[in-house]
């Protein structure tokens, strides 16, 4: 009989996959919510799904969080589930705001109603800084969201403090900055950039199309940030924690280090296509987490330099194994399916990084 269950909503999502390696390396019950989708998207769990129990619900269904905490009994519930796609918040902004700002209440509800001595953590973001108004960001500093997806992620960090404050429930928010993976999606833009990289070494592909390479950053990887939310959730007090390296970076250089790991001048390569530039830009992303570091004892084990190497690495790995095992078509991302359909007089390059 295992101590402790945890309930994850997101567990497909980059971060979902690994707060349950680290909760089975503990020993947990392992709940992972699913939404239903035509084909099965689990090749993040792959390698742990027989150790997971899988359940279906959707952030837009009320009965159906509430059936999976009535059914499940969580004693620590992790709210990662969202649409986390700043561009696709401009695109869909009532859709974003249902699952990532009014899918906070939802779940809140059911715990409530259903098993309210359970601990909640909510996935807030460094997006909800945005124009920021103070260097560096640290949990007092005010919110400024840029994007539809910035604002619904305020709504959802509010609702968590006020259910907290209100029904005096063990709900916590961590203020997570940027963190990157090989499993981060390929439209995020560290992916995008270490994909292409390791793509055009292997002839795949000949350039790589980005936006604001001007853009700051305070990027982590994953598994160190997923032991934080774990730390949040065991304190003898809820509280909200910024969870960041201290560091920023430009995409410009993260595109240097990610062509200089394959040998590639990114210069070269880098071609600036303004379908990138969102309508209102974060320009500037740093985390101050002392509170993290003195009152969870959590600090970043991997550097930027270290990370972007790491998926570069993944990424040379799994498109040699692509080619070597006969996939004569190597993954693609959206970002590049998308590229095939621009048209030339779309496009327009800056001096300096023209193909
Ligand atoms: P991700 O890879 O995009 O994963 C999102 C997850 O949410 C997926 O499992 C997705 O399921 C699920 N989901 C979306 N809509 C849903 C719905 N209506 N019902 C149920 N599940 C739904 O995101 P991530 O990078 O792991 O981030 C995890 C959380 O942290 C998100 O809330 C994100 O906004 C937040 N966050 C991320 C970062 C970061 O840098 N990664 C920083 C701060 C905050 P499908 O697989 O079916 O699409
Ligand atoms: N995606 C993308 N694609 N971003 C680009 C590109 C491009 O071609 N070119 C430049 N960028 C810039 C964006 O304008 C942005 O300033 C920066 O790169 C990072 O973009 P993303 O990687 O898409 O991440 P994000 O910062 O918008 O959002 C991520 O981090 C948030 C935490 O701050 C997501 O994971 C959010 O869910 C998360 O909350």
């Amino acid at each position: 009989m295992k101590e402790k269950t945890a309930l994850i909503t997101g567990v497909t999502g980059q971060d979902g996959s690994y707060l349950a390696e680290l909760l089975l390396s503990m020993d947990y019950r392992v709940v992972g919510m699913v939404r239903r989708t035509s084909t099965i998207n689990f090749d993040r769990l792959r390698h742990i799904q027989d150790n997971i129990e899988i359940v279906q619900g959707d952030l837009l269904d009320q009965s159906s969080m509430m059936d999976v905490v009535s059914q499940f009994q969580p004693d620590e519930v992790y709210n990662l589930a969202a649409q986390s796609f700043v561009p696709t918040s401009w695109q869909q902004p009532v859709l974003t705001g249902e699952f990532t700002a009014l899918g906070v209440t939802r779940i809140l509800e059911a715990i409530r109603h259903v098993r309210p001595s359970a601990r909640f953590y909510q996935a807030s973001s460094s997006e909800q800084f945005g124009k920021v108004v103070e260097v560096p960001q640290k949990e007092t500093t005010p919110f400024y969201p840029r994007s539809p997806y910035g604002v619904a992620k305020v709504y959802g960090h509010w609702i968590t403090v006020n259910y907290r404050e209100s029904y005096d429930m063990f709900a916590v928010s961590g203020i997570l900055f940027n963190h990157e993976s090989p499993r981060r999606g390929l439209e995020f833009v560290t992916h995008k950039v270490t994909h292409a990289a390791a793509r055009i070494k292997l002839g795949l592909q000949d350039e790589l199309r980005v936006g604001n390479l001007d853009a700051r950053r305070d990027w982590g990887f994953a598994g160190d940030y997923v032991r934080a939310m774990w730390l949040m959730l065991q304190q003898d007090n809820p509280d909200d924690y910024v969870i960041a390296t201290g560091e920023t970076h430009t995409v410009q250089e993260l595109c240097e280090i990610a062509f200089a790991r394959v040998g590639l001048d990114w210069k070269q390569y880098v071609v600036i296509d303004p379908r990138y530039v969102r309508p209102a830009e974060v320009d500037l992303l740093i985390g101050d987490p002392s509170k993290a570091r003195s009152k969870l004892n959590w600090a970043p084990a991997v550097s930027f330099y270290d990370l972007v190497h790491m998926m570069v690495d993944s990424d040379l790995r799994e498109l040699q194994d692509e080619i070597r095992y006969g996939w004569h078509q190597p993954k693609k991302s959206t970002d590049v399916m998308l590229d095939k359909t621009v048209t030339g007089s779309l496009v327009k390059t800056e001096p300096g990084t023209q193909k």
